[in-house]
């Protein structure tokens, strides 16, 4: 019973329904079909979806804390371009609040409206008729319940990453957006991010030839934030690396290469397998400093591979308790070309047969690639507004910008419900595998069969805009 409630909380009870006979002793084996059971109806397609174009977005923030600051911060400029209003604030804690409102202020005459009775009053602020869009900005365990409340309330819906961890919930979000109409997105900044719209550029343009393999990775030490008692509200995050092992931060990595090899677009992830180490940073590192969690389940570096239904092969890791530089690795391998990120170099190559020799392009040619290939997003946000260069160096102002002039002109958004379901998915399919000697794990099929038409990615189509 043990290993159904591990099960239970990985897939959700529901794929047990659909399988109330499975024998556990035998579970490895029955993975697979465990996972085609958590399949659900489908209540249409959203890909292309175009929403009725909404003049000026008005915004319900759901969250306040690190990430939802850094956010709000991204609409300065479209509140002053009257793209955006912010309508209204949901925390639980007076001080985030209180300098929300001040970053507001800056440069919005109107005040938010604050909900901030309890744990349920953001329920309040997502039925009001005067907000279009939520952004939720909260801790991992709220992002479906709040999404799927916001879907069902009329409101178009902005989550932070991971958008689910559980494959009930990914399912749940699909399907409430399928059946409300409304859109539902992951908001993955890192697909923003100057370089990795550089790759995506190149890509698309043949640079890299055909696509073989991309590496990716959330490589972040994050032992100081997890461990101080005031970073995250109620120590949230720590709490998952106690009880869960696996890679639990997928998409910073996955969501610009899922880009690059037009993921849901003509091609999408059949199977996985994936492996921790040891677990010996975090554990260490809190006895030092007497913290009061000591005991970690999560392995200190998980490494996941993927296969794509193409052939392509993915290396993805997430390794959050060991000292070392940031990297998303953001490797990317074609016939004729090799990205590797941190620092950022290519290698075109030109056909010669070599024997050794084989060179990154040098500073002048890289920046010959770079001027030709810099995203038109960034080439034209770089003359409206010096904002292009905030939050996470950019990345946030572009994003956001995408998302609200998307929905200002009812436009298909650059990431859909499929992208932010699939994205998520790795996270208990990484868990499962882990628990199970590594053991190769099927991917559930949320678009229903049309992943399968090849498509041109939405953050390559509009791009004046
Ligand atoms: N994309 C990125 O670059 C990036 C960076 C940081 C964090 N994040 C994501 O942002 C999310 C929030 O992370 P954070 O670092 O801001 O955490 P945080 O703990 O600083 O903020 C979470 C906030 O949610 C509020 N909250 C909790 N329960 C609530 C409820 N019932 N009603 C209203 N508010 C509630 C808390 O009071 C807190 O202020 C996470 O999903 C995280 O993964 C993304």
């Amino acid at each position: 019973m043990k290993r159904k409630e591990f099960l239970q909380s990985i897939l959700g009870a529901s794929a047990f329904m659909a399988m109330p006979n499975i024998s556990f002793a035998e579970t490895p084996e029955a993975l697979p079909e465990l996972i085609k059971s958590t399949e659900k109806q489908t209540f249409g397609s959203l890909i292309g979806h175009k929403a009725t174009p909404i003049k000026k977005v008005r915004v319900g923030i759901i969250g306040l804390g690190n990430r939802g600051k850094v956010l709000l911060k991204m609409f300065k400029w479209l509140v002053e371009n009257d793209h955006a209003e912010i309508v209204a604030f949901s925390d639980l804690l007076d001080q985030n609040i209180k300098v929300a409102e001040e970053i507001l202020a800056q440069w919005q005459k109107k005040k938010a409206a604050i909900y901030s009775k309890n744990e349920e009053d953001w329920k309040n602020l997502a039925q009001r008729d005067d907000i279009d869009l939520l952004l939720i900005c909260t801790p991992w365990r709220l992002h479906t319940p709040m999404s799927v409340f916001g879907m069902n309330h009329g409101k178009h819906v902005a989550c932070e990453v991971p958008i689910a961890y559980t494959l009930e919930d990914n399912w749940n979000i699909v399907q409430t957006a399928e059946r409300t109409k409304m859109h539902c997105i992951m908001i993955e900044n890192c697909c923003y991010n100057q370089e990795e719209m550089f790759v995506l550029n190149m890509a698309e343009n043949g640079v890299f030839g055909d696509l073989t393999h991309a590496e990716g990775a959330y490589l972040h030490d994050l032992r100081a934030h997890m461990l101080s008692k005031d970073y995250y509200q109620d120590q949230w995050r720590i709490k998952h690396h106690i009880t869960r092992d696996g890679n639990f931060y997928t998409t910073h990595g996955l969501g610009p290469i899922s880009f690059y090899m037009n993921i849901g677009r003509g091609d999408t992830y059949m199977h996985l397998t994936s492996m921790s180490s040891r677990e010996l940073n975090l554990s260490e590192t809190a006895k030092r400093e007497n913290a009061p969690y000591h005991n970690f389940k999560c392995g200190d570096m998980n490494t996941t591979l993927i296969k794509t239904a193409k052939g392509k092969s993915i290396m993805l890791q997430f390794d959050v308790h060991t000292g070392r530089p940031y990297s998303r690795i953001n490797k990317l391998v074609g016939t004729k070309a090799v990205h590797d990120g941190y620092p950022s170099r290519l290698y075109v190559d030109d056909g010669k047969l070599l024997y050794w020799g084989h060179n990154w392009v040098d500073d002048a040619t890289y920046k010959e690639y770079e001027e030709k290939y810099t995203h038109p997003i960034i080439k034209k946000l770089r003359n409206i507004s010096k904002s292009y260069k905030e939050g996470h160096g950019g990345m946030d102002f572009v994003m956001i910008y995408r998302l609200i002039r998307c929905l200002n002109l009812g436009l298909p958004l650059d990431i859909n419900v499929y992208d932010s379901a699939i994205w998520s998915a790795v996270t208990p399919i990484s868990e499962l595998s882990v628990a199970s000697n590594s053991l190769s794990i099927p991917f559930p099929d949320f678009t229903n069969g049309a992943w399968k038409e090849a498509r041109q990615l939405e953050v390559m189509q509009n791009t004046a805009i």
